[in-house]
């Protein structure tokens, strides 16, 4: 198992290189069964996840040649012949359960494992049922596994309402429905723009999609769609990480710059309370340039659906806050136990107290290293941020976490200043 050990106080000097998007190339993947042709991905980022996920396509019968040091990828669904996601896999990765939406949406039925929960809770896949539902699908639970088809092979479409907005359903239905019989329509959609660039690829294929971006998504289903290249987006999640990671470890004044990424994918509420901090922020035309102040200023979040404050960033958040001299408190209200990080910062001396589904944060204290435990993908790179900014050697252990979500994060780190290394260790022999 590997670990990793990063000595704090090493200033991050940039520059850092944002990779292509986890949770938008999950989509771009499933998209690719909707026609019988080849489909080329590019910048796909090499994540553990992105692996994953091309074994549950393959199980199908699909053709996937994947170069994941060039961050390509093509599949042809020409040759698939079996409408099956398998436990083994669907576990591994919750995002397989689009597998549902893209094989009813080709072949009219599904078998498909329920994706189970995660780190933080349940992960409820309601929505996504009763989605299919709607669209004239009918379900059965059997042993674990959802089995829908399409009684007269094809969906018919339909409408369905989301509530809460939810963005794994609005793509699982979205999937469904571009190949249905007739129109759908889905309201209180997910906006995210991982849902609107998956979107535009369903549309290069040949898809009738209105609405795209806004929280009512209309589909006209059509007889067939067709192969397209097609290129992913940037990480929005691995760019925020970064931006927090330049303003609480970078040198005062001397700008850090991040490279590819698109801080219009942030939504207004990060980039207006990560200003707040006091960081200096400017937006050039291929990259983000963040400038450490003197002194960082706390300022108090909530997390929101998009374009709220990212979920995906209040781990990260709360690390950014404990540097601050002052207290703070965030908000987390789509996931409200998604805190495993918080025992492990409070290790490290982090003063972070949970009530309810807030964080109370008091800043200015000093971070101790030490070893901590990875739980979650997001709760992991806090830990190393963390790991950053403390005095002495911080461990963070399993790490394969981390590897879903953040491509060669130590190699990055580290070019751009950091001292962090990966190390293999077996977790019940290694004292540290
Ligand atoms: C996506 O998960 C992301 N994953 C998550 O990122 C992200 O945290 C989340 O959206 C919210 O932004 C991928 O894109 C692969 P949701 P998803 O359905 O689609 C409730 C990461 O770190 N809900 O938008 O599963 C749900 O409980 C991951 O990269 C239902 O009630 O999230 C939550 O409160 C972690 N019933 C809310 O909706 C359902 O059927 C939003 O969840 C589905 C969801």
């Amino acid at each position: 198992m590997d670990k990793l050990v990063v000595r704090g106080g090493n200033p991050l000097t940039g520059p850092l290189t944002v990779s292509g998007s986890k949770n938008t190339a999950l989509p771009l993947m499933s998209a690719a069964l909707l026609t019988d042709g080849p489909v080329s991905l590019t910048n796909i980022p090499d994540l553990k996840d992105i692996h994953t996920f091309r074994r549950v396509i393959e199980v199908t019968g699909t053709e996937v040649e994947h170069l994941p040091h060039e961050h390509r990828m093509t599949l042809n669904a020409g040759t698939l012949d079996r409408a099956e996601a398998p436990y083994e896999l669907v576990k591994r990765m919750r995002a397989s359960f689009y597998m549902l939406g893209a094989l009813l949406g080709r072949m009219g039925k599904a078998r498909v494992s329920l994706p189970g929960g995660c780190a933080w809770g349940p992960r409820p896949v309601d929505l996504h049922i009763e989605g299919m539902k709607a669209l004239g699908a009918t379900i059965d639970l059997d042993q674990g596994y959802v089995v829908a088809s399409a009684p007269s092979g094809r969906l018919d479409g339909g409408r369905f309402t989301l509530e809460p907005s939810s963005v794994g359903a609005t793509i699982n239905i979205a999937l469904a429905a571009s190949l249905a019989r007739g129109g759908s329509v889905i309201e209180n959609a997910a906006i995210e723009p991982d849902v609107v660039h998956f979107c535009e690829m369903l549309q290069a294929m040949g898809a009738k999609l209105d609405g795209i971006g806004t929280r009512t998504l209309e589909i006209q289903g059509v007889d067939s769609l067709s192969p397209v290249d097609f290129q992913n987006c940037p990480d929005r999640i691995e760019l925020g990480t970064y931006m927090i990671a330049a303003a609480i470890s970078g040198i005062p004044g001397k700008p850090v710059d991040l490279i590819g990424g698109r801080a219009d994918h942030l939504g207004d509420a990060f980039l207006d309370a990560f200003r707040r901090t006091g960081t200096g922020v400017e937006i050039l035309h291929d990259r983000i340039r963040v400038t450490p102040p003197e002194e960082l200023r706390p300022v108090s979040v909530r997390t929101e659906i998009y374009p709220g404050f990212p979920t995906d960033l209040q781990a990260q958040w709360t690390i950014l806050m404990a540097r601050c001299a002052g207290n703070s408190k965030v908000h987390e209200s789509v996931y409200p136990d998604r805190f495993k990080h918080i025992p492990e910062l409070q290790r490290m001396g982090v003063n972070a107290i949970i009530v309810g589904d807030e964080v109370m944060i008091e800043g200015g204290k000093s971070i101790q290293g030490t070893n901590v435990m990875s739980t979650d993908l997001r709760a992991s790179v806090s830990l190393v941020l963390a790991g950053m900014v403390a005095e002495g050697e911080t461990h963070v252990l399993r790490v394969y976490h981390l590897d879903r979500g953040y491509e060669r994060l130590e190699e990055k780190l580290s070019a751009a200043g950091v001292d962090i290394e990966r190390v293999r260790y077996d977790e019940w022999a290694d004292p540290n």
